[in-house]
């Protein structure tokens, strides 16, 4: 079995949700606290012993690939002024380990994953949806690898959800069950309502094999009009083993608006720094009669 060595961000969508916040930013650079949310999925990534960051980018995302480079200004005054520069360790990529593709119409999640195929190559690799923002210990891709060395094949994150809530996702046929693995029999893009096969949906963090692009060549469109990776993805099921992992930890949302703020919430109260200050005006806030 190959292992896994790259990781795909998809990072070219509008953002529309977060407008106008996302007029002039990508939505990925929103911050959870002080860290931007392609920052988390890039260090998860890490963690789950990822050597290779690919970029799937667009007009006016230039700022992600600033954000993962040398800010020669930057470092240069902060030494100058005897400041650690310890907090931009994590943005620094080492040279080679990252790499930039460009999807020049939003064309769906697949499309954006396809234009990746020339350098993920004949390997397996991991997509990571950074507005699915995972916190856990150890992260998700992390345990969706311990799995993956356990099955093999393709993996997807796996979470329930509520019923008038599946029309939102990709939806799985489930097979059988195993501890947190689950087969995966079937997969569905955004079920009209009443019509999901579960209310099992995928979460944005996938470990797929190479001949997903082989499927995705194809440029057949789905749900929305979009190239769909859930579409492809399930043209893989009965050829390799198949599996959903459900994560042992908190999603938030953060391509929602309110998800977003709870994970803005969650993460300041754990925080040594700040978390007694924002506990004791949310005390006072939520308190108040
Ligand atoms: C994408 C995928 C969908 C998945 C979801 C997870 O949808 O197409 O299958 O369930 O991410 O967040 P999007 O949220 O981009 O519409």
């Amino acid at each position: 079995m190959k292992r896994l060595r790259k990781a795909v961000f998809p990072v070219g969508g509008l953002g529309t949700r977060f407008l106008p916040a996302t007029k002039a930013m990508p939505k990925e650079m929103l911050p959870v606290v002080d860290r931007p949310l392609i920052q988390y999925a890039v260090d998860e990534a890490r963690e789950a012993g990822i050597e290779q960051m690919i970029f799937v980018t667009g007009r006016g995302k230039s700022a992600i690939e600033d954000h993962f480079d040398i800010a020669y200004e930057l470092e240069t005054t902060m030494s100058g002024r005897g400041k650690s520069l310890a907090i931009l360790e994590a943005t620094r990529m080492t040279p080679g380990s990252v790499a930039y593709v460009r999807q020049q119409e939003p064309m769906g999640l697949g499309h954006a994953v396809w234009c990746a195929r020339d350098i993920v190559g004949d390997e397996p690799f991991a997509v990571l949806l950074a507005d699915d923002f995972m916190v856990g210990r150890p992260g998700c891709l992390k345990q969706m690898v311990d799995a993956y060395e356990r099955t093999g094949g393709n993996i997807i994150c796996a979470q329930e959800v509520a019923d008038d809530r599946t029309h939102l996702y990709g939806v799985i046929t489930p097979g059988a069950r195993s501890g947190r693995l689950t087969e995966v029999r079937g997969l569905v893009e955004k079920p009209a309502q009443g019509t999901a096969p579960s209310n099992l949906a995928v979460i944005g963090r996938y470990i797929l094999q190479p001949e997903v692009m082989g499927v995705l060549a194809s440029q057949e469109k789905g749900a929305g009009g979009e190239i769909q990776l859930t579409d492809a993805m399930a043209g893989m099921i009965g050829n390799q083993p198949f599996h959903g992992l459900t994560f042992d930890g908190t999603r938030y949302d953060c391509g929602d608006k309110a998800g977003y703020i709870q994970a803005n919430m969650a993460l300041a109260l754990e925080r040594d720094d700040i978390g007694p200050a924002v506990r004791a005006f949310g005390e006072g806030l939520f308190c108040r009669d």
